[in-house]
């Protein structure tokens, strides 16, 4: 009740600013650790790249871009944050406004193009607060750097300790040719960087990759293929999509930038379903694109996602809404006579 007289003002409110507002929120470290925790047996709890989740929901990059509040949003019930994304510099993003709510479609459209800190300051910020919960950190390259993969291995040796696992973000569509990197040449040569990289270091963390929902059949199968062949260690299916704007009902439906939230559920399922059905279950996938509720988290799951991402629910749900989601999880599955969440992983993606 309090989150909707609050969300009504929200609203009103530029979506920039009220997320400024969230962020100061969080940071003042005020909410009670038990408050959002969630009375839990084994059910939600599972082992990706060897490390364990209390349950399948995090948070995905872009809502906490200078790892300032990692450690309240696993008090608010999230099993696992993703950081970033952080570039080598820091950088202001594209001119404002760049972030438009669709409060029609519970959708939102952003063309942020990576705000952020950079990597020393985040990397100070980081080893002055430690973690309390899975930290993920999302990397991604300069605007202006042209050599991406430079910016790439940059990033890596920066965060590799700290992180639990790193993204690479090859997926916004706000960074010019950002998204040619989905190229089988050049996809090809930023694996082999990075097994170069982990020959000579001895902690093994996964490096997954965030791919980009526009991806037709023959490119996923192209992609599944080069991924099964150099044994990656995982996606994140899907970032904002850039298709698909027309048949939505909001005024700022035409706005520039990529499209999260519900209109983005169906496309980032059908992608998860094509790659999990090319891997076989070999390659985890966190899902990500538009998941809301209990229903919307179990569907991505069934699809083939073994962990799952939001940030549009946030906006739209409230602060609550990962404890929601896990409480309407447990129900599905147990009303399905599953022991385990990770029993339901792909089970639709035939
Ligand atoms: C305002 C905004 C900023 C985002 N910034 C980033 C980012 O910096 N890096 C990234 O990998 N994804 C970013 N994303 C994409 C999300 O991480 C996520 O993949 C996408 O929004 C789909 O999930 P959702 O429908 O639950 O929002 C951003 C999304 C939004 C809405």
């Amino acid at each position: 009740m309090l989150y909707q007289i609050f969300n009504s003002f929200l609203k009103q409110t530029d979506p920039e600013v009220a997320h400024e507002f969230a962020i100061k929120f969080l940071k003042k470290k005020i909410i009670p650790f038990d408050l959002f925790k969630l009375k839990t047996d084994n059910t939600l709890k599972s082992k990706v790249f060897g490390i364990n989740f209390q349950n399948p929901i995090g948070l995905a990059a872009g809502f906490d871009k200078n790892a300032e509040v990692y450690n309240s949003i696993y008090k608010l019930g999230f099993a696992f944050s993703e950081v970033g994304t952080i570039t080598p510099k820091p950088q202001d993003g594209n001119p404002k406004p760049r972030v438009f709510r669709l409060n029609s479609d519970n959708a939102i459209i952003n063309s942020l193009g990576f705000p952020n800190e950079g990597m020393e300051r985040v990397y100070e910020r980081i080893k002055n607060n430690p973690k309390q919960g899975v930290l993920g950190i999302n990397i991604g390259p300069n605007k202006e750097n042209a050599t991406k993969e430079d910016d790439y291995l940059l990033c890596i040796k920066k965060f590799y300790q700290q992180a639990d696992y790193i993204t690479i973000n090859i997926s916004s569509p706000n960074t010019p040719n950002l998204r040619n990197l989905h190229d089988i040449k050049k996809i090809t040569d930023l694996i082999n960087l990075l097994h170069n990289f982990k020959k000579n270091i001895k902690e093994n963390k996964a490096i997954i990759f965030k791919l980009s929902p526009n991806l037709d059949n023959s490119e996923i199968d192209a992609l599944s293929e080069i991924f099964l062949e150099k044994k990656i260690d995982g996606l994140v299916l899907t970032n904002t999509t850039v298709v698909g704007k027309e048949l939505l009902l909001d005024i700022n439906k035409n706005k520039e930038g990529g499209l999260s939230g519900y209109p983005l559920n169906l496309i980032s399922n059908q992608v998860i379903k094509k790659f999990y059905k090319n891997f076989k279950g070999k390659i985890p996938i966190i899902g990500a694109g538009g998941v809301s509720d209990g229903f919307s988290a179990y569907e991505k799951i069934k699809c083939g996602a073994n962990l799952l991402q939001l940030y549009t629910a946030i906006v739209f749900r409230g602060p609550y809404v990962a404890s929601r989601i896990n409480k309407e999880l447990m129900n599905l599955i147990r009303k399905d006579g599953l022991k385990n969440i990770s029993d339901a992983v792909g089970v639709n993606a035939n």
